[in-house]
């Protein structure tokens, strides 16, 4: 029987393939009792903090509702409203919180913040997106695929866009654990670090994934099952890295064209948010600054019957609750 509580999750390389795999399924058992109106406060009365050194729509709100549904509490500290790495240290903080809560939640920069901040922890820390990776996003996302396709295993994933930052590298490493075949497609400058390919690559070995990377389209997404984007300027990136990225990555923006070669079966996914079009104030200023319409993704793609990109947003709620049960 799989056991992980006590333990932190921080990223997916910490876990093995059936520990993934029970998260998936458990949380694919809360969004059905959700659905069906079925009571599950099985951690009622514990509290969680949920720090934020960046902002968040989706995965702010997914702990929260999350955190209720299990009948716990939760402390929301954001960007500016605590003293961390201003005038408390991340060790400071951990010992601080974990007197008083049952799991903290962080959402920051470097991967390196979030594992300090596991080790002066007493209880369990949960990565809610670092600059290296997004671990809960991930689960979201193929518990997305899994209803969409019935399996995991085989499914042709592409990534296209930058796939040096957290979502590029977190999908590599999901994939090379439950045996997806991932292709990133981008310039070659922006393939994940070589370091994280080598240990995939083992990774792959042994659950039977292929990984690959790849700078023409066409061949790239030739039979994908998903196209899968991201922003090109993350947040916590300088203004300055747009005009570099536009020039870089307008090759690889999801179109209908792209779609098209991938294929009918193909779906679109998406972390969110996205600059699909100009309804928001970045997204508006950069396309008017570029010339562009859309940055990634074309609205087109994005308003689709193909695009799983709200079903995605659902699923981080239901997934990060199973995070926290299995873990609490
Ligand atoms: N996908 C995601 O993490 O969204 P937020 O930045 O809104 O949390
Ligand atoms: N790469 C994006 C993901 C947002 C969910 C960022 O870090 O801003």
């Amino acid at each position: 029987m799989t056991d992980i509580k006590g333990r932190d999750f921080l990223k997916l390389l910490d876990f093995s393939a059936s520990e993934i795999e029970y998260l998936i399924d458990l949380a694919a058992d809360f969004k059905a009792k959700k659905k069906a109106g079925i009571s599950h406060r099985m951690h009622e009365g514990k509290n969680i903090a949920l720090i934020f050194e960046k902002t968040s729509t989706r995965t702010r709100c997914a702990f929260e509702v999350a955190a209720h549904d299990l009948g716990m509490n939760a402390t929301y500290l954001d960007p500016s409203g605590s003293q961390i790495g201003k005038k408390e240290s991340i060790a400071d903080t951990a010992r601080v919180l974990s007197s008083m809560y049952d799991g903290i939640e962080y959402r920051g920069f470097g991967q390196e913040i979030v594992e300090e901040l596991a080790h002066y922890s007493k209880v369990p820390v949960w990565n809610g997106l670092t600059n290296e990776f997004h671990p809960t996003q991930i689960l979201a996302d193929f518990l997305t695929v899994k209803e969409h396709f019935g399996k995991l295993k085989g499914i042709k994933l592409v990534y296209m866009g930058d796939a040096r930052f957290n979502m590029g590298d977190s999908l590599m490493v999901g994939c090379a654990k439950m045996g997806l075949d991932f292709t990133a497609c981008a310039p070659r400058n922006y393939f994940p670090d070589r370091a994280l390919i080598s240990e995939c690559e083992k990774i792959a070995a042994g659950s039977g994934a292929t990984l690959s990377f790849e700078t023409d389209v066409a061949k790239a997404v030739k039979g994908a099952d998903v196209i899968y984007t991201d922003i090109w300027v993350s947040m916590g990136e300088p203004e300055k890295v747009w005009e570099e990225r536009i020039a870089a990555l307008s090759p690889y923006q999801v179109n209908s064209e792209v779609m098209s070669l991938a294929g009918d079966n193909a779906v679109f996914m998406h972390c969110l948010p996205s600059y699909h079009d100009m309804k928001t104030a970045i997204g508006k200023e950069m396309c008017e600054k570029f010339g562009r319409t859309a940055m990634e993704v074309t609205d087109e793609v994005f308003e689709s019957p193909r695009s799983l990109v709200f079903k995605e947003a659902e699923n981080r709620m239901h997934t990060i609750k199973a995070v926290m049960a299995a873990t609490l």
